[in-house]
């Protein structure tokens, strides 16, 4: 009775170990950042003063569709923000930050 309760337990230990150490494993790899991940992360982080197609404008925030920046002048004001836009450079990654100068860019004419 007693062996077979720690061959229970054993089981259950490795079982519940287990997955979760290659869970762990799997977000600590690099995985790619899409395109498609920069654009929800626009629809989650941005939209909300911009607008799904930059001409909100919530609290001041320039209209995107007409905005002239360069890529670098985009990434800058990502990631130090500027007046009412905050500053994204402490919550996104060099990745994160580079893959929305596209999609910010996308939304002109
Ligand atoms: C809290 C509201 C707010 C959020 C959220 C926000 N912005 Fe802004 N954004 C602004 C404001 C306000 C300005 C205008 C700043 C200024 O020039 O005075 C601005 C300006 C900009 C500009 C410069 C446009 C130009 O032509 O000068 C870019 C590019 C930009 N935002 C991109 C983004 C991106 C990308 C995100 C998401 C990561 C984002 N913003 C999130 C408010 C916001």
């Amino acid at each position: 009775m007693v062996l077979r309760l720690s061959v229970f337990l054993a089981l259950f230990l490795l079982v519940s170990c287990g997955p979760q150490t290659k869970e762990l494993d799997q977000t600590s790899e690099e995985k790619p950042f899409t395109k498609e991940d920069a654009t929800s992360l626009f629809t989650m982080r941005c939209a909300s003063c911009h607008g799904e197609d930059g001409k909100l404008g919530v609290s001041g925030a320039k209209d995107l569709s007409i905005s002239t920046l360069t890529d670098t002048e985009i990434s800058s004001t990502i990631y130090n923000g500027k007046n009412g836009m905050p500053s994204f450079g402490g919550s996104f990654t060099q990745e994160q930050l580079k893959a929305l100068v596209p999609v910010v860019k996308s939304l002109r004419k």
